[in-house]
């Protein structure tokens, strides 16, 4: 009986040695350690009506990983966009301070020397240094005086072009979306099969475009090549400087001042007082402008609220240019078709937000939106602040806004009812705002590397699953051994 245990001893160890083996593998190490730590970003979105600030944060083990990086808190400067400040640039500095002496809040104390703070203008800012660069310099060195005295990592304040905004509006949504990589179930990377996502971006002074594109662009200035996670990628994108909300606001004023006509886009009912300076102050209406004006006049305008005379007035800022291209968005700017899903974000939510959220209008395809449109358009000035209480100041806007997206989507870009269809209006993807400051960020910063994370981890993995297999092994062959032993007697078939 004795040597009959001490020979079951041998395959009993075997055994033991494989099942701990196997526990061991099998207990998620990750899940025993400490949470890790954090890590911290700041980016300014300095843009033409006003400034946001975001902070990010991710866990400082996965930096690299896709998806990762959120929103940890956010904040609106009061006040105008920085470019509003070109008279008085201090106070453009001034203006960030109280959302500055929130992040100091935010961000936890011992990693303020570590959290990198970066501030990016846009359209507004490209919009001032073609009207007086000195003008925009000391705007930037002002902001620039201001966030060196914050503890932060202060990296620089620049103005984005249109492409870089493009780009890295591009980038944020994917990212936030995982459609470059995804971190599966088993720790290994996948690349989703679903395919990247275009990107459209309503500013207050200009718009964008960007889209994978299906072949090579005919117009190298509108095609930027981009490697992440090991994958190449072609990207068409276009900036319109001029046709953000505001801007196109302005450019409609100015041509109604030209007939000294009711704003054909304001409700009826409807009259304000319009400074002739600030029509005229904008790069955007210089074609407009009438060759002498008292800059201190004011005007006052009527609105008549003509859908169709205001349909006609907004296609006046799509030009008939000849496309020196196979094919065209509007202006001669070369655009391929738009192909695959989009998001439209800031002022395209927004707007279409209004028509949908205050005014109950469904806008799910090209014809609700344009039916929704002209119901808004049609409005009297009280009926539509009886339907909209609370909308704000921008209430007697929504109707030119919106008639500019629904002409610039679909006779600008080109959406027909079923591109249209794979189109969604969303200013968030989870918590996280949705816009070129996380993409930013994370091009800066270099989280999105150029050849795939997977590589270390792929191969710990390969290695995990060897290990799991012998012990496995082990297990088997120690059990088959145990059994061989135990039962050495029993005839086969017995069972
Ligand atoms: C992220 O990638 C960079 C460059 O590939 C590397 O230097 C860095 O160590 C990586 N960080 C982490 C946390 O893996
Ligand atoms: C202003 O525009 C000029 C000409 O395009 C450019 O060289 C310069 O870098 C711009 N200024 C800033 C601060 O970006
Ligand atoms: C606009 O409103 C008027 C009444 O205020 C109505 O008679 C007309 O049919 C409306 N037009 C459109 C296009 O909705």
């Amino acid at each position: 009986m004795a040597g009959k245990l001490l020979a079951l001893l041998p395959p009993a160890l075997l055994a033991a040695a494989g099942l701990a083996g196997l526990l061991l593998l099998s207990v998620p190490t990750r899940d025993v350690r400490e949470p890790p730590a954090l890590k911290y970003g700041i980016v300014l979105d300095a843009g033409s009506s006003h400034t946001s600030m975001f902070i990010y944060k991710w866990p400082a083990d996965k930096e690299n990983d896709t998806g990762i990086v959120g929103q940890h808190s956010s904040c609106d400067v009061r006040g105008g966009g920085i470019s509003s400040y070109a008279d008085n640039p201090a106070g453009a500095g001034q203006s960030l301070v109280e959302c500055l002496d929130q992040a100091l809040q935010d961000v936890p104390q011992e990693r303020h020397a570590g959290t990198p703070l970066y501030l990016g203008a846009t359209a507004g800012m490209r919009l001032l240094n073609l009207t007086s660069p000195e003008a925009a310099a000391s705007v930037l060195e002002a902001v620039t005086r201001t966030l060196t005295q914050y503890p932060f990592d202060f990296r620089g304040a620049r103005i984005l072009s249109g492409q870089d905004e493009g780009v890295f509006g591009w980038v944020t949504a994917n990212y936030l979306l995982e459609n470059f990589i995804k971190h599966g179930r088993a720790g290994r990377w996948f690349r989703p099969r679903r395919g990247t996502l275009g990107a459209m971006d309503l500013g207050g002074a200009s718009t964008q475009l960007t889209f994978e594109a299906a072949g090579p662009a005919e117009d190298p200035a509108s095609e930027v090549q981009l490697r992440l996670y090991g994958q190449q990628y072609r990207v068409y994108t276009h900036s319109f400087l001029c046709y953000g909300r505001d801007q196109v606001l302005q450019r409609l004023l100015a041509s109604v001042l030209q007939t000294h006509d009711a704003h054909p886009c304001w409700p009826r009912g409807y009259s304000a007082h319009v400074l002739l300076r600030e029509v005229y102050a904008s790069p955007c209406t210089t074609a407009l402008r009438p060759p002498t004006f008292d800059p201190t006049a004011e005007v006052s305008l009527v609105g008549s609220g003509d859908p169709a005379l205001c349909r006609s007035l907004v296609s006046g800022l799509f030009s008939p240019a000849p496309c020196p291209f196979s094919r065209c968005s509007f202006n001669g700017v070369f655009q391929p078709p738009v192909a695959g899903d989009f998001v439209a974000f800031s002022a395209f939510f927004y707007t279409v937000d209004f028509l949908r959220a205050a005014m109950g209008l469904p806008v799910g395809t090209l014809r609700q939106l344009e039916a929704a449109v002209a119901a808004v358009c049609n409005q009297t000035w009280s009926e539509l602040q009886a339907r909209a209480p609370g909308a704000g100041p921008r209430l007697p806007n929504y109707c030119p806004a919106a008639m500019f997206v629904q002409q610039l989507l679909s006779r600008g870009y080109g959406f027909d009812e079923r591109a249209f269809s794979r189109v969604t209006f969303q200013k968030k993807a989870g918590d996280t705002a949705v816009g070129w400051a996380l993409g930013y960020m994370l091009n800066l910063t270099n989280m999105i590397p150029a050849d795939p994370p997977g590589l270390r981890k792929a191969l710990a993995l390969s290695a995990w699953a060897a290990l799991i297999l012998l012990f496995a092994l082990l297990l088997l062959a120690a059990l088959v051994l145990l059994l061989r032993r135990a039962r050495p007697a029993k005839p086969p078939g017995a069972l």
